[in-house]
């Protein structure tokens, strides 16, 4: 075949491609499913973060959130919230252990708002979302008793939430601090 005659193909085979693809494009209807609500919507943008933005109002106490956890958590979590699973562990753990560390809510977590916000997103694991805001501070505030770090009276609100220290809270180095 001559260099005309396969620039001449090249051309056609390139044309009818393109031909093929206008039309596939103009009859496929695609089937991405319907648009998405404002209420919808808002059910997954529910993140609280540690300078205090995204939290609903309400407030609670570990003596509060007792009954929460022992009804709602303790299938998974255990009454004392030792877990029953190496991944089920809320309280407790090292970080500077001879072995692997036991990674807890106590021992790793830097932000006591990380808690909060991961039980409202996350919590309980068989049926998430169903715990009212209110519900979601009282059992903040129990898990941060379980672990020593709030004692039973202490209301967990937005404020005093962000104000906690944790036992970590130094032991992650911050991307953009680092040269
Ligand atoms: C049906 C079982 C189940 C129930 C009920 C449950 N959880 Fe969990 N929870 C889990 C599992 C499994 C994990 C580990 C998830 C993972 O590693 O991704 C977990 C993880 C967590 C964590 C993160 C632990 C960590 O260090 O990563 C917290 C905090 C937590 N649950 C709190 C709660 C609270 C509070 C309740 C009650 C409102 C609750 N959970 C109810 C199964 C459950």
């Amino acid at each position: 075949m001559s260099m005309y005659k396969r620039a001449l193909l090249f051309i056609f085979s390139v044309t009818l491609a393109s031909i093929g693809f206008v039309s596939f494009a103009q009859d496929t209807v695609l089937k991405l499913g319907s648009p998405i609500s404002e209420e919808q919507l808002s059910e997954f943008d529910l993140i609280a973060g540690p300078d205090g933005a995204g939290f609903p109002s309400g407030s609670g106490s570990a003596a509060q959130g007792k009954q929460v956890f022992d009804t709602r958590c303790a299938a998974c979590h255990a009454l004392t919230g030792e877990g029953t699973s190496g991944n089920t562990v809320l309280v407790g753990g090292d970080m500077h252990s001879e072995g692997s560390p036991l990674r807890t809510v106590g021992s790793y977590w830097p932000h006591a708002s990380t808690l909060f916000d991961f039980i409202r997103r996350a919590m309980p694991a068989d049926a998430p979302k169903s715990l009212t805001s209110e519900e979601v501070y009282q059992v903040t505030a129990y898990v941060l008793y379980l672990n020593g770090i709030v004692d039973q009276n202490t209301v967990i609100n937005r404020e005093t939430l962000i104000a906690i220290e944790m036992p970590n809270k130094d032991g992650f180095i911050d991307k953009n601090q680092v040269r």
